[in-house]
């Protein structure tokens, strides 16, 4: 009778040993919390002992704004929600555990770190949209380049033809005194016209401008990635090309690792990818109220799975969240009065993805700018 109870006991406690193990072997945390959000059971190593689940897992006082306890005791389905604590976003979900008379007694709780799985989702997110973007911009260029480009050549005509003929209408004004164009005076035509030819042309090349960026951001520029490329260079040769914009405000701190592999790639766009993240953190600092000088710290390095990284951090105002969720988004700007287009950003990712590369960014408003770009050695086949 003795040896049967050992027995029964023995395997009690090994049933016991194995779902502890079985529990404690999931790497997210699991808690079971009667509906009074008292813990029962728990897989990590936290001392709850007397603390509602709120006060052992969350350090509040009262139940967690996102807590479903509540929903789930009333649905008795499972329910699912998210959070983000110091930076982490965690999703926790809510199965209920039935009693025999069907109420729920206690409720299981998984909370898993998902901030990864999120920043991946973002950013594929990002490149669905861009890739769609992509095939409507290249439209829209195409249609707006046509009719700029006769725009443009009509504009050079008008403007020859005016100099050719504005001397015969000065002789028959001379003669005229009351001549008019256009139901204006001479006098005030003569003075206007060729400024308006001259102003209609920087349009026409301003709308020219935007539309070879329209064109970059929908890579219909073919620049093969061909190239033998070293990052340390092309950091150095951007600077040579952006020295005279922003010589007088940011002082430009190098840290770059001289033991860099070479990237197969294209120079210019590389150059292209310095440039704008280089003038917007210039043009940041400039914006700061009280603040003329600024610093750029730019940082090439090798890490161990040989990958390239180049950092270009500025201690520029930073952006605000909704900002920065938002600046590889094509035509956003928020120096659209500055004559903005909202494109280099876009333009930039464009060109790292297509390097097999990716590109992101860490601010915080009043802490500056980090933009944080990862290039592999060898790029995929361009299809
Ligand atoms: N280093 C930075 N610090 C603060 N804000 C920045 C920084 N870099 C980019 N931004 C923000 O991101 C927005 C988008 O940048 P992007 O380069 O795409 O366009 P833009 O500079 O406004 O115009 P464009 O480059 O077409 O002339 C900027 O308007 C600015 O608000
Ligand atoms: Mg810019």
């Amino acid at each position: 009778m003795e040896k049967k109870k050992n027995e029964i006991q023995n395997q009690f406690e090994m049933n016991q040993a194995r779902l502890q193990a079985l529990f404690d072997a999931i790497t997210d945390l699991v808690f079971m919390a009667d509906s009074d959000f008292n813990p029962q059971l728990v897989n990590k190593q936290l001392d709850f002992a007397g603390k509602k689940c709120y006060e052992a897992f969350c350090g509040l006082s009262e139940p967690c704004s996102i807590c479903l306890v509540d929903e789930v005791k009333l649905t008795h389905k499972p329910a699912k929600t998210e959070r983000k604590i110091n930076n982490k976003i965690y999703q926790a979900t809510f199965y209920p555990i039935l009693n025999e008379g069907g109420a729920v007694n206690d409720v299981i709780e998984i909370v898993r770190d998902v901030t990864k799985e999120k920043e991946i989702e973002q950013q594929l997110i990002q490149s669905d949209r861009l890739i769609s973007l992509g095939g409507l911009v290249s439209g829209i260029a195409h249609e707006i380049n046509n009719p700029n480009t006769f725009i443009r050549g009509n504009l050079s005509i008008i403007k020859e033809s005016l100099e050719d003929i504005l001397p015969v209408l000065d002789q028959h004004w001379s003669e005229n005194p009351d001549f008019k164009v256009a139901r204006l005076p001479y006098r005030y035509f003569r003075e206007k016209i060729l400024l308006l030819v001259s102003d209609m042309q920087k349009g026409a090349d301003k709308i020219m401008n935007i539309v070879s960026d329209l064109r970059k951001f929908a890579r219909k520029d073919e620049g093969l990635l061909d190239e033998d490329l070293d990052l340390n260079r092309v950091v150095e040769s951007s600077l040579r090309l952006v020295h005279n914009q922003i010589k007088r405000s940011i002082e430009v701190q190098l840290k770059l690792d001289q033991k860099l592999p070479l990237i197969k790639g294209n120079v210019q766009k590389i150059e292209q990818v310095l440039v704008n993240i280089i003038l917007n953190a210039a043009q940041a600092i400039k914006e700061q109220k009280g603040k003329k000088t600024g610093q750029i710290i730019i940082r090439t390095f090798l890490d161990q799975k040989n990958q390239i990284h180049l950092r270009i951090k500025d201690n520029g105002p930073g952006m605000t969240e909704d900002v920065k969720n938002r600046v590889f988004d094509p035509f956003f700007t928020t120096k659209r009065s500055r004559q903005g287009t909202g494109l280099g950003l876009s333009i930039t990712y464009g060109f790292v993805e297509e390097h097999g590369g990716k590109i992101s960014v860490v601010s915080h408003p009043g802490k500056g700018s980090e933009f944080k770009i990862m290039l592999p050695m060898r790029v995929p086949k361009m299809t």
